[in-house]
């Protein structure tokens, strides 16, 4: 990594003027033209920094914190690298060794770190809507990095980033959500975006953890792998979020395993092309096997550098210098009124 970072490419001197979000919070509330521009971001970045491996100076001065209440290895590595890739300071936060074990609320310990001149809050947290719950008590970017079973946006950003980039246009792509959908924020991200895209989305897994409802968010729902597996061209292979259940939710892992886990026999009959997604991380042999996993179609490690150029994308939006203003303090652009 240069010790001098090279300066920008002319497009990424300002964010653009029809960028108008303060927050991250998910892809849902996000038009199809919003999500464009964070890929095409995305796009620039990786190429102006080498592949997400040289450093740029945009951020320079900006403060990035990253408070993550819940285990992360990928997405709190890749925001920190991230920030510090266009020049930022990354401050972590562990909630154990906080005051927060004193007595102070989530809010009031937030508002703290935000007297310290922080420009954004980077937020995990178990409890749905915690970055909705901080956008509203902060002044700064609230940048969602996951919240419980809700929304993960920038994993949706990343997992359609690295699609985009193999097959270009989204419109007309099939693409199967195998696994544990109802406890995914992964899921629900990839929907929002995917079929805002114009893609068509089957989301498959067992019963107890895929409900017909699904389909009024506009998806196909299948229970049987072996059935969509010929029609899709990209499956995301989600991980059993035994964390966020009460109850099994099928006899065994080997029986959950034998019917959709992602297998070399199951490639077999799946387009030559198939492309193979994870969010990481993965179980090996129980949502796909080794082979698999490792195989020239799986993306899962292009997915995890695409994260680096996505994250990169949503931090210059949110922090980034506006027109007229480079150099200035995120509040004064708050007062110009940009929204959620
Ligand atoms: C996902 C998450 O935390 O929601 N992982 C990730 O961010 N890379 C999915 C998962 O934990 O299975």
């Amino acid at each position: 990594m240069p010790l001098v970072p090279p300066a920008p490419p002319d497009s990424l001197d300002a964010v653009p003027a029809t960028w108008r979000h303060r927050h991250l919070l998910d892809l849902e509330r996000l038009s199809a033209e919003e999500i464009v521009l964070l890929l095409d971001t995305a796009a620039r970045f990786k190429e102006a920094t080498a592949g997400c491996r040289k450093k740029l100076a945009v951020l320079a001065g900006r403060t990035i914190v990253n408070l993550f209440f819940e285990n992360s290895t990928r997405t709190r590595t890749s925001f920190a690298l991230a920030a510090r890739r266009l020049g930022a300071d990354v401050v972590e936060f562990t909630a154990s060794g906080s005051s927060l074990s004193k007595g102070e609320s989530f809010i009031d310990t937030a508002r703290n770190l935000e007297a310290m001149g922080i420009d954004a809050v980077v937020v995990r947290h178990s409890t749905p809507g915690t970055p909705h719950l901080l956008a509203q008590h902060l002044g700064v970017g609230v940048i969602n990095a996951g919240d419980g079973p809700h929304e993960h946006p920038t994993q949706g950003l990343l997992d359609i980033f690295s699609i985009r980039e193999r097959l270009g246009d989204l419109k007309g792509v099939t693409v199967g959500l195998v696994g544990d959908i109802s406890h995914s924020r992964t899921a629900r991200s990839n929907i929002h975006g995917l079929l805002k895209l114009g893609a068509r989305v089957i989301v498959c897994g067992p019963p107890t953890l895929v409900s017909p409802r699904w389909r009024e968010l506009g998806v196909e729902v299948s229970h049987d792998l072996d059935k969509i597996v010929p029609t899709c061209d990209v499956l995301n292979l989600l991980r059993i979020q035994f964390e966020r259940q009460n109850t099994r939710p099928f006899p065994s892992v080997r029986e959950y395993a034998h019917l959709y886990a992602m297998t070399a026999e199951r490639m077999k009959r799946a387009r030559h092309d198939l492309l193979i997604l994870a969010p990481g991380p993965i179980n090996r042999g129980v949502e796909v096997t080794a082979d698999v996993a490792d195989c020239p179609q799986s993306l899962i490690l292009d997915q995890v550098t695409n994260g680096l150029a996505v994250r990169m994308a949503v931090l210059w939006l949110i922090c980034g210098p506006r027109d007229g203003l480079a150099g200035e303090s995120l509040s004064a652009v708050k007062s110009e009124g940009r929204t959620n």
